[in-house]
């Protein structure tokens, strides 16, 4: 393992990479789609001919009803889930007299005689929007005129599910379009982000990180004309990665980068979070916020498998043993008073304990598991995942953390989280199992590796290994059953 000195040294030499989506991480339920039904298309069905001789239609053409009480077009629309939807109609009224109409969801007249104003030319078309109510699943809707008229030329019916607020557009503090950056000047603490992604016109692949490199959205790709809006939990911290300021101190405030292949933003809002689960992390370099690529902490993927109403609030910090990270200001005792009843810490070390005793780890360890429950909070004890060690096809003791004392610090973890009654996930077993069963080869791209990342370690991880650590303490988290399973994506 490297000495801080020479870590720093390296990180400077190394190229800062964009981010990119994390492609082994699932996305997260887009809330708001639009979706576009062409009434000439089938199951689409008109009491009419479709035609195409009035420019301005979107597709192949238009529905033209025929001129008679009752004729109608229809539209088979799925939702997927039950509840209020917004419908967007577009047509066009050349005619000069209102074309009302009866608006029928799954055969039931939920809008009698919806006006269909005149548009002035049967080229120019116009949006109506009505809120109707669909069950999961497919629905129906019909347009049916209630004069002798017929309908107006419709074109197509576009609907939203789920939130139906309007996009509030891209805000000032936002600039450039690939990668979008955006930086708000807020005071530390944790805020509700809310970013509509996606784009009317185009179609868009966008990645969402903030602070230090932090990973809050995989890539997602939208469709022209489909805007998704996400709601995260961000925490802000100064310095934005490391606490002690390793790597860099960066830029006072929320700082938000939309990368990804085309990036598309249609609405970003940045308030003040009320009463958010936080989930500290108090660890060492494998777990920290590291403002540098390639080196990646598992501390900052595990956001993306967080939504709103909880947050990772990372306190890792390169180099950091269970009694350095209790008595430097920095550390435990800046994050102490910010515990309240119920939020997690989590409690990684060993790395560092390179030739700490067995009483003294046991010590630092218990005296953090009793701060933190002083305050309310709720410890968890996580082993150190392993170092790409091996003899053979099997991991060296070095590797699974049997110190330079010959205390084996996971064996220590985990018996005093049985005697303190601290929930502990087995991060050195779980990350044994899937290092060795990768094998000495394969296991390397969990690492950083000299010809991929110009550097050769077996500690620290890439952003692909961070990414399987994190999933490993997902897993974790759900056989604990801990309070953030609620808010697990
Ligand atoms: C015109 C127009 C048609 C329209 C019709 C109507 O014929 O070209 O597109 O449907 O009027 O009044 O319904
Ligand atoms: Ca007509």
């Amino acid at each position: 393992m490297f000495s801080r000195r020479q870590r720093v040294a390296l990180l400077s030499v190394c190229a800062a990479v964009a981010v990119a989506g994390a492609g082994a991480l699932t996305a997260t339920a887009a809330v708001a789609a639009a979706t576009r039904y062409e009434a000439e298309n089938a199951p689409a069905t008109c009491d009419g001919v479709v035609e195409s001789n009035h420019a301005g239609y979107s597709g192949s053409g238009f529905c033209n009803g025929n001129n008679a009480v009752g004729a109608a077009a229809q539209f088979t629309v799925s939702a997927a889930a039950a509840g209020t939807a917004t419908v967007r109609i577009r047509y066009a009224n050349g005619a000069t007299a209102n074309r009302p109409a009866d608006v029928v969801v799954n055969g039931a007249v939920v809008q009698a005689a919806t006006a269909f104003s005149p548009t002035g030319e049967w080229t120019t078309w116009a949006t109506k929007t009505l809120t109707v109510s669909l069950n999961a699943g497919s629905n129906t809707i019909r347009l049916a005129a209630t004069t002798s008229n017929g309908l107006g030329n419709l074109d197509y019916l576009e609907v939203t599910t789920g939130d139906t607020t309007t996009p509030p557009g891209r805000p000032a503090e936002c600039t450039g379009n690939s990668p979008i950056r955006c930086h708000f000047a807020v005071s530390p603490g944790n805020y509700t982000v809310t970013a509509w992604i996606g784009d009317r016109a185009s179609a868009g692949n966008t990645a969402m990180s903030v602070e230090a490199r932090r990973r809050i959205l995989p890539a997602v790709t939208t469709a022209a004309g489909t805007i998704s809006k996400y709601v995260f939990t961000i925490n802000v911290r100064q310095p934005e990665g490391q606490p002690t300021g390793q790597g860099g101190t960066g830029t006072p405030g929320l700082d938000i980068t939309f990368a990804g292949s085309a990036p598309k933003l249609s609405g970003l809002t940045v308030e003040p979070a009320s009463n958010p689960l936080v989930v500290y992390l108090a660890g060492d370099s494998t777990v920290c916020d590291q403002p540098s690529a390639p080196y990646t902490g598992w501390g900052q993927i595990l956001p993306t498998h967080v939504s709103a109403g909880a947050v990772i609030a990372n306190y890792g910090d390169s180099g950091e043993s269970s009694g350095s990270f209790l008595s430097n200001s920095a550390l435990f005792p800046a994050m102490r008073p910010l515990i309240k009843q119920n939020d997690l810490v989590l409690i990684q070390f060993g790395h560092n304990d390179k030739s700490t005793s067995a009483s003294t780890f046991r010590n630092n360890l218990a005296s953090l598991i009793n701060h933190v429950r002083e305050r309310g909070g709720v410890p968890v004890l996580v082993t150190p995942p392993v170092r790409r060690l091996f003899n053979g096809n099997q991991l060296t003791s070095t590797a699974l953390h049997v110190n330079g004392v010959s205390v084996n610090l996971p064996a220590e973890m985990r018996r005093l989280g049985s005697s303190l009654n601290v929930p502990v996930i087995d991060l050195t077993a779980k990350s044994e199992a899937l290092v060795e069963s990768l094998g000495p080869a394969n296991s390397a791209q969990l690492f950083l590796r000299q010809s991929v990342d110009g550097v050769t370690d077996n500690t620290h991880f890439s952003e692909y290994g961070a990414g399987k650590m994190a999933d490993l303490v997902v897993q974790g988290i759900r056989e604990r059953n801990l309070a953030l399973v609620s808010y697990l994506r």
